[in-house]
């Protein structure tokens, strides 16, 4: 038989026996719990959201809590777990929800689509776990499996390819809208557990996929060919200089701009990055060199008199999706207080470290030198 008639159905058996069970954002139909889980899920493994989610929904329990929240707060609870695009969105779509549909989450997948954050499958993904609507989804797991079972040719970036793959999960939708919760988590762990991209079931001698006899790639002998790769170019790396500023028990950090990377959280004065070049790094700067990298020129005059040699400190290689970053941390002591006329600059207590939304590399080296510790966020 066709196997668009019969895919979600046993899909679902599937699922009773070897889907994920038990996950705390699972049976939930509240639509803000639903978008809570979805966001932080995109870009975080399920281990790590087991440990976070709830302790997200305890301190925003409710979309007109999120909302009513201040930025900094939202990002400081979001802090490590990466793609801070995500908690800013976070934070603006649910004023979007209090102020365009007066704090009821819409239904339809394509209003859903029209919020900040929310893309097509996400948007379908709410739409089916919370309004048992019948939208599909379309994540990269989803993308994986359907161009394993119709061999479908051309890249995943290709547009015309992503319309083929959508109107795919459309056609093989259950028909009952009350499956879909159940239907869009088992299409999520199918591809998350079992029709993995390097180890698919179909490949190992144990387990035996319910697609086996219709699956095209697995029919030709093609698994590993399916999805097909589009040659992706190096990523760029780049190098960058921080400032360690200790002054007694205070570091001195500074507000990221929001449209940056790390956008909005609180990081060590940083230099413009430049193109990591062939040519070997100068390790001896003055302190002169190093503020100037780091700081606004109006604040450096004086400084530089309170300030004692600065020391080299740590190398280290942060990786991001599409860039690399060699970080050289400059340690230098403050003598005398000094007071930036910035409201960007800020001389933390090392003790308050913890409520400050980190990036994740600055937060482990401060926690390697002692300087932040995870539970001091009540202090
Ligand atoms: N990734 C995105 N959404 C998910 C979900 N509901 N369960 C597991 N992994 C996911």
């Amino acid at each position: 038989m066709d196997l668009t008639q019969t895919f979600a159905k046993r899909l679902l058996h599937w699922h009773g026996v070897d889907g994920r069970q038990g996950l705390p954002w699972q049976n939930n139909q509240d639509p803000y719990a639903v978008w809570v889980s979805e966001i932080m899920l995109q870009q975080t493994q399920v281990a790590t959201v087991l440990e976070r989610y709830p302790r997200f929904m305890k301190r925003f329990p409710t979309v007109k809590k999120l909302s009513g929240a201040h930025i900094d707060e939202v990002l400081a609870e979001w802090a490590g777990l990466g793609y801070y695009s995500r908690a800013r969105n976070l934070h603006a779509c649910a004023q979007q929800v209090m102020e365009q549909y007066s704090g009821v989450f819409p239904s339809d997948p394509l209003l859903l689509a029209g919020l900040k954050g929310i893309g097509r499958s996400t948007a379908g993904a709410i739409a089916a776990f919370a309004f048992q609507v019948r939208a599909p989804i379309l994540d990269a797991n989803v993308k994986r499996i359907l161009a394993r079972l119709f061999c479908i040719d051309g890249g995943l970036q290709d547009k015309a390819v992503n319309e083929r793959l959508w109107s795919l999960a459309n056609d093989l939708l259950p028909s009952k809208p009350q499956d879909m919760p159940v239907y869009t988590q088992a299409l999520m762990d199918f591809g998350a557990t079992w029709c993995t991209a390097r180890k698919p079931v179909c490949l190992s001698s144990a387990q035996r996929c319910p697609f086996a006899k219709e699956c095209q790639a697995n029919l030709s002998n093609q698994v590993l060919q399916f999805p097909q790769k589009t040659i992706k170019a190096k990523p760029p790396e780049f190098d960058c200089d921080m400032l360690l500023l200790r002054h007694g028990d205070h570091v001195l950090l500074h507000k990221r701009p929001s449209k940056a990377i790390w956008g909005g959280l609180w990081s060590l004065p940083e230099s413009a990055w430049v193109v990591k070049s062939m040519t070997t790094k100068i390790s001896n700067l003055t302190l002169q060199d190093i503020f100037q990298r780091t700081l606004p020129d109006e604040q450096i005059g004086a400084l530089l008199r309170l300030c004692q040699s600065p020391q080299l400190g740590e190398s280290i290689k942060h990786i991001f999706t599409h860039r690399r970053l060699w970080i050289q941390i400059w340690h230098v002591q403050v003598k005398k207080a000094h007071t930036f006329a910035s409201n960007d600059l800020k001389w933390v207590p090392l003790k308050k470290l913890g409520q400050y939304g980190l990036p994740q590399p600055i937060k482990l080296l401060l926690q390697g030198l002692s300087l932040a510790r995870d539970d001091d966020s009540e202090n």
